[in-house]
């Protein structure tokens, strides 16, 4: 048997199948985006390895051990904080801070199984559109894999933080005049056009192999929880999460799968639109929220994102800006800490509490996408900020 029938690509709008090596990035008959199916019929972890790669056979079960370029991505921790629970109205809520991944983000765990994708095809460039998170990662595993990374940021609307990543880790930096779905459109006409640049987005499907370790450790640690709550930007986690759980069901590691909540800022949520019927397609929206990192008016995945919510009888919501802020403000202040976007999570969850779409006594993991340093625009100024002189006097000594 060929080493590469292990797995394949199957377009999710027309079922056509091909061979892995066959690097585009879309389906030749129809345009609908690839995803890996794997022979895998039983669960089989490689327990040399820790993280991401621990789940080798389940993601990427041919890759060559000498094509993976890692950084011992993945195996992060999960936290319960009275402060968080109380706020949210949920006893028992923990959160999965994939801030602690290498970069600081959960896009690590995709983009290791990617640049290690792109080694096993030679390929010597990389090239993605960002909102900042992919761009720092792409960059960095780029510059691990000694390969050249292109990334495209949309100018003026990442924060600095990111971009300082990005360039420091050495990446060729493009300003795309207009916002982040103006470039993720340029790569995605590039994409068929041009093999040279691979490309590191989320619809690149191993991107999202990788980004199924996060439902995978989840149901590790908790079991089959009632809820997986994730921020909603481009969907590529919100698909992937649903891949993990059909598959982890199909195994037979779950008898019951948890419901996928898939959470939008209200300037940024098409898919919502898309899901409460107010359409029947995706219409992409001019994005506009304070929470950089999702906001995305027209996302690549959205087709797989509604294939996750439908097999896990999910929910997609929506949140305000000072929701969001809200809920970043109590995860910061449990000590644990979050960027903005990753906190809508947990505002999701306290909205559909509060509307009484989800029963208190649901267990339910949130899925903290990024590290607290991330975004500091919106930090915020502080509880208590003393000179010295005024501590002297209040402790009167
Ligand atoms: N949270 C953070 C911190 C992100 O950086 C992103 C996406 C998301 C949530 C949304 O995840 O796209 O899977 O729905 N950031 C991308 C980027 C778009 O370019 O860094 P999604």
């Amino acid at each position: 048997m060929d080493h590469q029938d292990l797995s394949s690509l199957k377009c999710v709008h027309c079922g056509s199948v091909f061979n892995i090596s066959r690097s585009n990035y879309v389906c030749p008959k129809c345009g609908g985006l690839f995803e890996v199916v794997h022979r895998t019929e039983e669960y089989s972890l490689d327990t040399d390895s820790r993280g991401v790669w621990k789940y080798r056979p389940l993601i990427h079960p041919s890759i060559p051990q000498e094509m993976i370029v890692t950084r011992g991505e993945g195996n992060t921790q999960i936290y319960k904080s009275e402060r968080v629970s109380q706020w949210s109205g949920i006893k028992s809520l923990w959160m999965k801070q994939e801030g602690e991944n290498p970069t600081g983000s959960f896009k690590d765990r995709g983009m290791t199984v990617a640049i290690s994708e792109a080694k096993r095809l030679g390929r010597k460039s990389t090239i993605c559109a960002s909102t900042g998170n992919t761009s720092a990662s792409a960059a960095s595993y780029s510059a691990i894999a000694d390969m050249e990374s292109y990334v495209l940021i949309p100018s003026g609307n990442i924060s600095e933080s990111k971009m300082a990543q990005a360039v420091s880790y050495g990446a060729n930096i493009i300003d795309v005049p207009g916002d982040f779905d103006a470039a993720m459109s340029y790569i995605s006409n590039l994409a068929e056009k041009n093999q040279k640049y691979y490309i590191m987005n989320s619809v690149n499907p191993w991107r999202l192999e990788g980004q199924k370790t996060i439902t995978f450790e989840i149901v590790e640690k908790l079991g089959d929880c009632d809820f997986i709550s994730l921020p909603a930007g481009n969907l590529g986690n919100t698909s992937a999460a649903g891949k993990a759980l059909k598959e982890l069901k199909n195994w037979g590691i779950i008898s019951h799968v948890p419901r996928i909540v898939s959470v939008q800022a209200e300037g940024a949520s098409p898919f919502y639109n898309l899901w409460s019927g107010r359409d029947n397609h995706l219409v992409p929206v001019k994005a506009k929220t304070i929470a950089s990192a999702i906001r995305i008016g027209n996302p690549v995945n959205w087709e797989k994102a509604l294939i996750s919510i439908k097999y896990t009888d999910g929910i997609v919501t929506k949140v305000s800006d000072d929701e969001i802020m809200d809920a970043k403000r109590v995860i910061d202040r449990s000590g644990i800490g979050c960027e903005p976007a990753s906190a809508a999570s947990v505002a999701g969850i306290r909205k559909l509490v509060e509307e009484g779409t989800i029963d208190r006594t649901d267990r339910i993991a949130c899925v903290l996408t990024g590290h607290i340093l991330k975004d500091l625009a919106s930090m915020p100024v502080s509880n208590r900020h003393l000179s010295v002189g005024s501590f002297i006097r209040e402790i009167g000594s």
